[in-house]
């Protein structure tokens, strides 16, 4: 049984951040990943930020914002999610983001992309249960996900510096293999396995 490889390197890698905020621990930890990241890998950034709040009232015609959106995610070869906990949960700016990219029902753009989960926190398991909600999510949206290494990571001050590097060389190390099994995974997914030919 021969295999297909659908796309060469690079793979476009969409990546969500889910914190609004100008100083987001997260936003940096998404700088520091992509500075790690395997050379097949290029990364765009989808804002969330100017969307407005979805309702289904917006089905028969998206604005434009969420039109971009729906077309950043098709024209991903996979997409990244960096998120932090908000009381237990993704942040609503992140929530809502999905629910516009995943309507109108029938169009969602999810469907049979690529993804993987990651964030840090202040407190030791902070993210954890923003990432389990967040993988329900995604299961529903019909994303494969990368199951395994998961990543919960501790924010210390100055772990992340202002250009993007880890300065803990554990966390950069295990930071360096997530990005090298996210590209596994990726490689994996967008691999055909043809069923095999009837016999004549
Ligand atoms: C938090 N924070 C937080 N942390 C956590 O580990 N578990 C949680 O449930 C929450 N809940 C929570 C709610 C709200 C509304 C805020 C604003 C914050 C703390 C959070 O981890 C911390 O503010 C991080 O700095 C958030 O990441 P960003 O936004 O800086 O990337």
């Amino acid at each position: 049984m021969s295999m297909i490889i659908e796309h060469e390197p690079p793979y476009r890698v969409g990546y969500f951040v889910g914190s609004l905020a100008q100083a987001s621990i997260n936003r940096r930890l998404s700088e520091v990943l992509i500075n790690l990241a395997p050379p097949e890998l290029e990364f765009q950034e989808i804002p969330i930020g100017d969307l407005p709040l979805y309702s289904y009232d917006y089905d028969e015609d998206y604005p434009q914002v969420a039109r971009d959106l729906k077309r950043a995610i098709e024209e991903s070869d996979a997409v990244m999610f960096v998120t932090p906990e908000y009381n237990r949960s993704i942040p609503g700016a992140l929530k809502n983001a999905i629910d516009w990219a995943s309507r109108p029902w029938g169009q969602n753009s999810f469907a049979r992309k690529p993804s993987a989960v990651i964030g840090t926190s202040v407190g030791a398991i902070g993210t954890a249960v923003a990432q389990q909600d967040l993988r329900s999510i995604l299961s529903f949206c019909n994303s494969p996900q990368m199951n395994a290494p998961e990543a919960y990571i501790q924010t210390k001050p100055g772990l992340f510096t202002d250009d993007g590097e880890c300065t803990d060389d554990g966390t950069r190390e295990f930071l360096q293999g997530w990005m090298d099994a996210y590209l596994e995974f990726i490689k994996r997914v967008l691999t055909v396995v043809p069923p095999p030919q009837p016999r004549s």
